[in-house]
């Protein structure tokens, strides 16, 4: 099974609108220079830029706008929030969801982030799910736990058509803007339990088919071991994608 590789972006709440552009646009340039790969690349600023960077990559095949989030409730008396629905309409095609920051800072557990996921793909959206161990959890040995925790009550209850539209990151908390990396065998590890379990509930071909994303202090030197293991298909990318030059030096390594 040959799955494509992908290489995504977090910029988390990074760049005002005149940065964003500018590193936006300095990526799409050193990619038409550079970039010889079929590999998919996902940027995923804060939602001021979602409709700009949808314009700017029009002409982009190759390259997708995400949000960091979105609510779980089709729209109403929510201030402050953004929908699904609005997100799709900015042109933005993927949301992350269940990210660590959200899991920790604002108290979302799996239970809420399997509500968000419906409402996402009900309003079209593909989903970048992350699920992840702390470092306290991986000291307990813990991480095999938490993970089908984490995959059963989040993302489990969909079925197989929809499942399909998820593409799932693992990024363990310890590793995330620590410059620790997990070395290329752990996170091999940790891919590898995610597809079983997935093979698991659903079937084999899903279990093939679903793109495994690594997350956590990636940077051009450390992807090459990373995305080269069997089970991991590309990264997650959150310090390294806001410099261009390193964002398009991880882009390259799956040329
Ligand atoms: P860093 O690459 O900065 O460790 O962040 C990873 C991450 O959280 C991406 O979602």
């Amino acid at each position: 099974m040959i799955r494509r590789k992908i290489i995504a972006a977090n910029w988390k709440m990074n760049e005002d609108y005149d940065q964003g552009i500018k590193l936006f646009s300095t990526v799409i340039n050193l990619m038409d220079d550079e970039i010889t790969g079929d590999q998919q690349v996902i940027v995923c600023p804060p939602f001021i830029h979602l409709h700009s960077l949808a314009e700017l990559s029009k002409n982009h095949l190759q390259i997708s706008i995400g949000a960091q989030n979105a609510h779980q409730a089709e729209s109403g008396a929510y201030t402050g929030e953004i929908s699904a629905r609005m997100i799709r309409s900015t042109g933005a095609e993927y949301v992350i969801l269940g990210h660590s920051e959200r899991r920790l800072y604002f108290n979302e557990t799996n239970e809420l982030i399997a509500k968000k996921i419906d409402t996402a793909l009900l309003n079209t959206l593909n989903i970048i799910c992350c699920v992840g161990e702390s470092k306290k959890e991986r000291e307990a040995g813990q991480q095999f736990e938490v993970l089908k925790k984490q995959l059963t009550e989040g993302l489990f209850h969909l079925d197989e058509m929809q499942f399909a539209h998820l593409t799932i990151a693992y990024e363990p908390i310890w590793a995330i803007g620590t410059g620790v990396t997990a070395t290329a065998a752990q996170a091999q590890e940790i891919h590898q339990f995610i597809r079983q379990q997935i093979n698991t509930r659903y079937n084999e071909q899903i279990a093939d088919n679903i793109i495994l994303l690594y997350g956590g202090s990636c940077n051009p030197k450390n992807a090459v071991e990373l995305f080269y293991q069997k089970d991991i298909d590309g990264g997650l990318i959150g310090g390294a994608s806001l410099k261009a030059r390193d964002f398009v030096d991880i882009i390259k390594v799956c040329n």
